[in-house]
């Protein structure tokens, strides 16, 4: 080889190599996973899907989404639509791989982007197998970006006071890389996203200015506690959320005997629309139902507080 064309093959590795290991060094920079790569054991994974109901209308998001089991799984069983967000290029093209030999392309998609960046308000379902503190740090966007009535799945961690509607411990499942241990189980959580009733409600029952009811509701996650004004003998038995499904209970102690009223609607902003069941048996009546929240008056389920105070502004629903 000439000496000029050895020194032109030098001049260029000079150049070359430097800006190889520069782009090399940004690019593990860019990867910075806030949780190590475990892949969810395939009988955990099918657990984890039927403990959220997971089927063909479903919107299914698994955040941080390794080799893309959970969504191809939901996919090929159900035919459910699903994005996987995963920050490993890596573990992208593995996921897209495993996707192609499913056949189940066209109901995946897969996404190079950190989850905490992640716009996952579309999602019926969220699978998550993170760690506790990253649940904890995306509790209040679930809570405030998921519809009611979405369903959040996590294997292994909990979501702090945030309790599960379903806890259940996985079937047993060895580790394919300790194969002599012993079999392991692990804890799996399911939350439903309740809509947030929280606030002053006022609706009317009949013409008189008596016959307008107000209750005052606090909620934290999915629990609500409130206090009914109304005719004096008539109390709050109860307030139930699941998902956008409201019932308030009125109980009316009348002698030795409790009269019992019934609202059940579905929460929508600032309105509650549905019927209530006044009394029992032959005496049984239905009548339509709509409660209208006073504006202002919503507060964050995720953070401790005491009741409203009472508001005296009337607003006639
Ligand atoms: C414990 S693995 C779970 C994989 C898969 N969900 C499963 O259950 O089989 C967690 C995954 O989250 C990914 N991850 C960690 N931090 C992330 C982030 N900020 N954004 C997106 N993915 C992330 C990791 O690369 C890893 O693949």
């Amino acid at each position: 080889m000439k000496r000029t064309t050895l020194l032109f093959i030098l001049l260029l590795l000079a150049i070359a190599l430097p800006a190889y290991f520069r782009t090399q060094k940004k690019h593990s920079e860019i990867i910075k996973p806030d949780v190590h790569y475990v892949p969810t054991p395939q009988n955990v994974v099918d657990e984890m899907l039927a403990m959220a109901r997971v089927g063909s209308d479903d919107i299914l998001y698994d955040l941080g989404c390794g080799d893309g089991r959970i969504v191809i799984t939901a996919a090929k069983k159900w035919g459910t639509r699903g994005i996987g967000i995963e920050i490993d290029p890596k573990l992208i093209r593995l996921s897209k791989g495993n996707a192609a030999k499913a056949k189940v392309e066209d109901r995946v998609t897969f996404y190079e982007q950190d989850l905490f960046e992640t716009d996952f308000s579309e999602a019926t379902v969220v699978a998550l197998y993170l760690l506790p503190e990253l649940n904890l740090r995306l509790r209040r966007k679930f809570l405030t970006e998921l519809r009611p009535g979405s369903r959040i799945v996590s294997h292994s961690w909990d979501m702090g006071e945030w309790e599960a509607d379903d806890v259940r411990l996985s079937s047993p499942y060895w580790l394919e890389w300790f194969p002599g241990e012993s079999p392991k189980r692990s804890p799996l959580f399911m939350w439903v996203i309740p809509a947030n009733v929280s606030g002053i409600w006022q609706w009317q029952e009949g013409n008189g200015s008596q016959d307008r009811k107000e209750l005052r509701i606090t909620q934290r996650f999915q629990k609500a506690e409130g206090v009914f004004s109304g005719p004096a003998g008539k109390n709050l038995a109860a307030v139930e959320i699941a998902g956008e499904s409201v019932q308030i209970t009125i109980d009316e102690v009348i002698g030795e005997k409790i009269q019992r009223t019934i609202y059940q609607g579905r929460a929508e902003g600032d309105v509650i629309e549905g019927m209530v069941t006044f009394g029992h048996g032959p005496k049984k009546e239905n009548r339509p139902w709509r409660a209208v929240r006073l504006p202002g008056t919503m507060t964050a389920v995720d953070k401790e507080k005491k009741l409203p105070e009472k508001e005296e502004k009337k607003v006639t629903p």
